[in-house]
């Protein structure tokens, strides 16, 4: 009988998920801030470092709610990387920011911080930082420039919850840092997020923007005796029901990072010698970085030779697929008319050459020795 094929990515029920979910709809709170919610929120805060955590539906809401809080005027310019998802960059258009676009290392696929102080204009406001793969930019470098150049530097974390870098948490770096648990990530509630916030002065403001715009967190707390529409605002609060997934995942986070990092471990481990007899790269670990484990991915010499090994994967039912393409070539940098660049080079290689595995928290040592097996049977 023919194997069954190998998806890209399988979300795992790791615990007390359907359990907790059944107690938060008898406890009769399903919408957002319930006590699940709250449990998340503390438990995150004491994973991350970060001072406050709001969770939100969402990484791309809590990136939303940090253009939001960065007060933007016409004309701002946010500084990112042009080999990240579309939300990074469309979460600060959305809300009036000009998308200025900076190449990749050739190591880790993060923003180039060399590349960082040519980018700054007297209209720039933030510079976003994406940990690819849950592997840490280059996170002294890039406070040192915001700080010298009073910018607000903000973690897109969407990858890397319990990453760390020089030993500290991803997440407690930035101003404000944001992480996903859309249902391709470690840790997943089909669809979430949290906004990490590491200044008190913006709690107050955000919690408004999260609650529609008003000021019903103080009402809430006894502050003002009516709560009413006192800024600008959506509705970015996960429901409790999806908090009540989202902790019985984060509770059992020893157990879904230790198997994930175990199939890293094999996956680099058994591929290593292969790779470097065809010229494939394997991920880059800096050495003042633990990953958060988050993915596994080749580079291939070429988007010929990618375009082959995809192939060749697919006819062993195994599901390989590639990533980003380049933000500042894309139909919608085109529309808003931004100024052409010359094109990135490592931004068009990681789009062009890179290919991720199947990776996946209760991948069996089955699929994992299949996946193995076929990328050893190709070649250039
Ligand atoms: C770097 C990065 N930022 C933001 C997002 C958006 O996350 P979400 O689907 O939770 O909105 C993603 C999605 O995978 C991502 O890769």
């Amino acid at each position: 009988m023919k194997p069954a094929a190998i998806p890209f990515n399988r979300p795992t029920i790791v615990s007390r998920e359907l359990h907790y979910m059944s107690r938060a709809i008898l406890a009769g709170h399903a919408s957002g801030d319930g006590p699940f919610s709250a449990q998340c929120q503390e438990l995150l805060q004491s994973l991350t470092g970060a001072r406050h955590v709001l969770l939100t539906p969402s990484c791309t809401d809590a990136l939303e709610m940090c253009a939001l809080l960065l007060d933007l005027q016409p004309g701002d310019e946010v500084i990112m990387p042009s080999f990240s998802f579309v939300s990074t960059a469309n979460a600060f258009v959305l809300h009036g920011a000009k998308p200025v676009f900076v190449d990749v290392r050739p190591d880790t696929f993060n923003l180039d911080e060399s590349l960082v102080p040519a980018a700054i204009s007297p209209r720039t406001r933030a510079i976003v930082a994406v940990h690819y793969g849950g592997i840490a930019c280059d996170l002294d470098a890039l406070l040192s420039i915001a700080r010298a150049h009073s910018l607000v530097l903000i973690e897109d974390n969407a990858h890397g919850l319990l990453g760390t870098y020089r030993g500290r948490p991803l997440g407690s770096f930035g101003d404000m840092a944001t992480l996903s648990f859309h249902e391709t990530k470690n840790f997943t509630c089909g669809e979430g997020g949290a906004l990490l916030l590491n200044h008190n002065r913006l709690l107050e403001r955000a919690e408004i923007l999260r609650d529609k715009g008003t000021n019903r967190k103080r009402f809430f707390r006894g502050q003002v005796d009516k709560y009413s529409w006192v800024d600008l605002g959506s509705s970015f609060a996960l429901a409790d029901l999806l908090a009540a997934f989202l902790l019985a995942q984060l509770e059992s986070r020893d157990l879904v990072q230790a198997r994930r990092q175990t199939i890293w471990d094999s996956y680099r481990s058994h591929l290593q010698p292969w790779a470097e007899h065809q010229g494939i790269i394997l991920p880059t670990i800096p050495n003042n970085c633990d990953p958060a484990w988050h993915l596994f991915y080749l580079v291939l010499p070429s988007l010929q030779a990618r375009s082959r090994f995809i192939a060749h994967l697919r006819t062993r039912d195994i599901l390989a697929v590639f990533h980003y393409q380049p933000l500042h070539d894309s139909e919608m940098a085109h529309t808003l008319g931004l100024p052409n660049q010359p094109d990135l080079p490592q931004t068009r290689r990681a789009a062009d050459c890179l290919v991720r595995l199947p990776f996946f928290t209760d991948m069996t040592e089955d699929e994992l020795d299949r996946v193995i097996e076929a990328c050893l049977s190709f070649t250039l």
